[in-house]
């Protein structure tokens, strides 16, 4: 099942509780956390996690751009995050982190930039319950979706395959209604999607319209057979 988690990053900072009201449908509310050192942006902390989490009924899906995520990353756990993601190239111990964060009662996933292959981390994926794939160099919205990213989207679907492990593949970044069904039938089945949503006249319907277009291209998809 293709799921859509529009990220706030591209909503209205000052607006945060009506702009979730705006994606009424969505599976999850993806919330970019960026501390001006793993990517040269800045967004939120801990406490408007927090304040989402009593402002909106749709989990939330934390993608922590950060350094020393084996340090944050439970807080956002406690703050409410259903999911937690944290980037291997920024985690000192991330089978222990990954563990934690399950242990704490949230979705343990992990991220990967461009640059980075998935294939080091096989071992690791009985421990995850996602790997996010990033399909543009994190740290801004609304930036051109990366092609090159699709091998390694088909690669991460085929070892979770392999292992017969129930780990959902994210993609973020550049994810919209020209790109989404490359990444489902690639094997991505969570879609990331900023501009695309925020940027769209009602986006609600943007939701609807790019989980359609993901679910109808996995369809065809050799990696969904059986699925
Ligand atoms: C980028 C963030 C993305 C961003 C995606 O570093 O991780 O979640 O919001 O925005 P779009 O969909 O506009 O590329
Ligand atoms: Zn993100």
């Amino acid at each position: 099942m293709a799921q859509i988690n529009p990220s706030i990053l591209s909503a209205d900072f000052a607006r945060l509780a009506d702009e979730a009201r705006a994606v009424e449908g969505a599976d999850w509310l993806h919330v970019d956390v960026m501390d001006n050192h793993f990517v040269p942006n800045l967004t939120l902390g801990v406490p408007i996690v927090e304040s989402l989490r009593k402002a909106t009924g749709i989990p939330l899906d934390c993608h922590l751009m950060i350094e020393d995520p084996d340090r944050w990353a439970p807080q956002y756990v406690e703050a409410g995050a259903g999911s937690v993601t944290f980037h291997v190239e920024a985690a000192a111990a991330p089978v222990r982190l990954a563990r934690e964060i399950r242990a704490k009662g949230a979705r343990a996933s992990m991220a990967l930039k461009p640059a980075t292959p998935i294939e080091p981390y096989e071992d690791l994926l009985s421990e995850l319950d996602m790997v996010l794939i990033m399909t543009v160099e994190p740290g801004f919205g609304g930036q051109a979706f990366l092609d090159i990213m699709l091998p390694k989207i088909r690669r991460t679907r085929d070892l979770v395959a392999r292992h017969g492990l129930d780990v959902w593949v994210q993609v973020d970044g550049g994810v919209s209604a020209s790109t989404v069904e490359r990444c489902a039938e690639a094997g991505a089945d969570v879609f990331v999607a900023g501009s695309a949503v925020y940027g769209a006249e009602d986006p609600a319907a943007a939701v609807r319209g790019l989980r359609e277009q993901a679910a109808a291209a996995a369809k065809g998809a050799a990696w969904a057979c059986g699925h």
